[in-house]
């Protein structure tokens, strides 16, 4: 169930349904593609992650969601502008059958944006109790369900008392309570209905005391947040390897130029204030200045992102490092990723909802709440409280694969490697 059905959404089930057909292969997919090593190095056993846990198949997969824009899923694909023209024609025909749901929208949470497909009610309560009825209606068509949040960034908020138990959320929602957004209504309504929910943008959400109160009542696990797919991606293999090495950093700039409507959205300085908030906190965590002031402690961190149509979804973002070396002898690193963001962001949408559907089914896993061990997919991964992310990406891979190998049974991988030389 996709809430926001635009080039994230349309490019995940337009590239889900390629691959079913066998036009295209799912890359970027650990899900689909990826081995986990098990045993010894010298066992020489690596299946597929899809065959080691039971994974639903993609063969198997229904969509649904809901939108702003009455625009089926064929029509938000042609005007996302991800794909080639060519491909969508062929499957043309399933998209088109893909219609959103009325949606629930205030267009005080996204100033950039309105839509007239959304639901009138007499206040947010009764807006989260039409979803819930939408989800109970998708029940009978389908077997299980999950939701991802695909849908834009909403400006900026922070939590308040309002979020702070069920009892206080629900007493809001009937007061129209300002600090209650409508992708908290989303996120209510799915956990109320034991359904798992991911959230692929910066917005709270689910990160809430209410939410994960509700999650683990409802054994209903909750991911989070904001998709790491382009610049945090790189950001997160770079930072550890300078700390690594134990070389400074004195600087990071980074900006971005993007033409997607994601772009305009966040040219607005709320929305945008989500994002950076997001974008933001990785290399405190990574680098630790704490613990190494002479290597971070004066580092200076900028992100920029500056809505330039021209490109639409072809994203490009830059990077400029000031690092330092022996003796404080500065060096400096550009990069320049010409990446494409929607088809950096489809695998990972799909992967989470794959693996959240396992763990609502895992005995391990399912009433725990919030999922860390996806922290892997997230530039603010959602912790329990008091815990610092983890935002490493290879630590983050070792911490997914290690929890698969847990709820198979089988034994860590810790890579200490004594036992070879004994
Ligand atoms: N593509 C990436 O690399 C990437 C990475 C990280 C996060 N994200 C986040 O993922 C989200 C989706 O990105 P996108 O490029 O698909 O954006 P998009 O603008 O193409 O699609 C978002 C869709 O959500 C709809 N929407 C907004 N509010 C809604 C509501 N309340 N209910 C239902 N629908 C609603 C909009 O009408 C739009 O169709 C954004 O928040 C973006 O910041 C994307």
């Amino acid at each position: 169930m996709l809430v926001g059905m635009g080039a994230v959404a349309t490019t995940l089930v337009a590239g889900v349904e390629a691959v079913r057909k066998g036009i295209a292969k799912p890359i970027g997919s650990l899900t689909q593609m990826s081995t986990v090593r098990l045993g010894k190095r010298t066992d020489a056993r690596s299946p597929l992650i899809k065959d080691f846990v039971p994974l639903a198949r993609l063969e198997d997969l229904c969509f649904t969601g809901w939108d702003i824009f009455p625009d089926n899923m064929f029509e938000a694909a042609s005007t996302a502008q991800v794909l080639d023209r060519d491909q969508l024609e062929i499957i043309r025909p399933f998209l088109e059958g893909i219609r959103p749901l009325c949606s629930v929208f205030d267009q005080y949470y996204v100033k950039r944006l309105n839509g007239r497909n959304v639901k009138r009610g007499k206040n947010k309560r009764d807006l989260a109790e039409q979803i819930r009825a939408d989800i109970r209606a998708y029940k009978k068509e389908t077997a299980r369900q999950v939701m991802i949040w695909c849908g834009s960034t909403e400006i900026f908020l922070t939590p308040t008392e309002v979020h702070s138990s069920i009892e206080a959320f629900e007493k809001g929602m009937e007061e129209n309570d300002i600090n209650i957004a409508p992708s908290m209504l989303y996120a209510y309504a799915a956990l109320m209905e034991g359904i798992p929910f991911a959230n692929g943008a910066p917005n709270l959400t689910v990160d809430l005391p209410v939410m994960q109160e509700l999650s683990r009542r409802n054994s209903a696990p909750i991911t989070g947040k904001d998709f790491k797919t382009g610049q945090t991606f790189i950001k997160t293999v770079l930072a550890p390897a300078f700390k690594a090495r134990m070389l400074g950093v004195s600087g990071w700039y980074s900006t971005n130029i993007l033409g997607n409507r994601d772009g305009e959205v966040l040219d607005d300085p709320e929305s945008f204030k989500t994002k950076e908030e997001s974008k933001l906190s990785v290399l405190d965590f990574i680098l630790q200045p704490e613990l190494y002031p002479d290597l971070y402690k004066d580092l200076y961190h900028k992100v920029r992102i500056n809505y330039y149509p021209p490109r639409g979804d072809n994203k490009e973002g830059w990077d400029n490092i000031d690092i330092f070396g022996w003796l404080g002898y500065p060096m400096q690193i550009k990069v320049d990723f010409l990446c494409r963001d929607s088809i950096l962001a489809a695998p990972i949408a799909l992967d989470l909802v794959l693996f959240l559907d396992l763990a609502a089914r895992t005995p391990e896993l399912k009433d725990l709440g919030i999922q860390e061990w996806l922290s892997f997919y997230w530039k603010s991964p959602m912790t329990a409280p008091g815990l610092y992310p983890e935002h490493d990406l290879f630590i983050q891979l070792m911490k997914l694969k290690n929890t698969l190998r847990h709820i198979k049974g089988e034994s860590l991988i810790t890579h200490l490697g004594l036992e070879y030389y004994d």
